[in-house]
């Protein structure tokens, strides 16, 4: 089943035939939000607001293992996030979409893996994931490729048949928040490489991956970052861009629903093979 992780502006997907909402607990504690269980064209999906529906999770204290872990337990294999983020590279504007295709982490203090080796939490289960926790081993997941190229694959055909302006690929860097920042920072991250920044795409995408789930994002940029245009940076700004593009993206889900087949051509689902130590 596709999970979707709503960010920043997208709290509900409607053209969502709800059937029921979990309220789940984890071994790794309570998500931001309870889980929608729905369907789109008879397709069931999982829907989740990364920042709780009221926006009540900042992005350095998402609980993102709770959140990644209560998407698997309700049978998601594959997940499709949603993100703001703020644009460095020159020829990124507002209102563009990026499908990321690598990620630099500058985030200080979140967990960003199930395996912690002798400090393993215990869990349920008898598959892989459950035995390697329980074990307690040590775990080096691949990120050579750390989105789904099947999925990338069909957003960037969804948006070019849609005539939307996107970018196939971008490096994301991730912030530690909430803060803004620095143009100093951004000029950094420039030079590293970076061609969009946001706070909460970093550690969803390794965690997904540490369960072998298929994991893409699609980012809206939704500011000029910090020091590229003049003027100051606001939430507000954000959310306005963000409640703009809220048709186009709530469209590109839908067709995104509707067109993603069953059957998987990536190796995201080997992750785990040779991993451990
Ligand atoms: N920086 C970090 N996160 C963001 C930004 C930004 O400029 N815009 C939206 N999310």
């Amino acid at each position: 089943m596709l999970g979707v992780i709503g960010g920043s502006g997208l709290y509900e997907l409607d053209g969502l035939k709800v059937l029921e909402e979990k309220s789940l607990k984890t071994p790794f504690g309570e998500p931001s939000s309870s889980i929608i269980l729905g369907e789109i064209e008879g397709r069931k999906i999982a829907f989740l607001a990364r920042h709780g529906r009221d926006h009540a999770y900042p992005p350095h204290l998402v609980p993102y293992r709770a959140n990644v872990w209560a998407l698997r337990e309700v049978g998601v294999d594959r997940i499709l996030a949603v993100s703001a983020v703020g644009g460095i590279n020159k020829l990124f504007s507002p209102g563009d979409f990026v499908i990321i295709d690598s990620f630099l982490d500058f985030t200080k203090q979140r967990k960003s893996t199930f395996y912690e080796g002798k400090f393993s939490v215990q869990v349920e289960g008898e598959d892989k994931v459950a035995e390697l926790l329980n074990s307690k081993k040590v775990v080096h997941v691949d990120v050579s490729d750390p989105y789904c190229p099947q999925m990338r694959m069909l957003l960037m055909e969804i948006l070019q048949e849609k005539g939307f302006r996107y970018h196939p690929a971008g490096v994301y860097a991730c912030t530690e928040g909430p803060r803004f920042e620095t143009p100093a920072e951004i000029k950094a991250l420039e030079i590293l490489g970076a061609d969009v920044v946001g706070m909460t795409g970093y550690p969803e995408v390794v965690l997904a991956r540490e369960l072998t789930m298929c994991y893409a994002s699609i980012c809206v940029v939704a500011n000029p970052a910090a020091g590229i245009s003049a003027g100051r940076l606001t939430s507000d700004e954000v959310l306005e861009l963000m409640g703009k593009k809220e048709a186009q993206i709530k469209e590109i889900l839908l067709e995104f629903v509707r067109r993603l087949p069953e059957d998987k051509t990536c190796r995201c689902e080997e992750a785990l093979e040779g991993a451990e130590v």
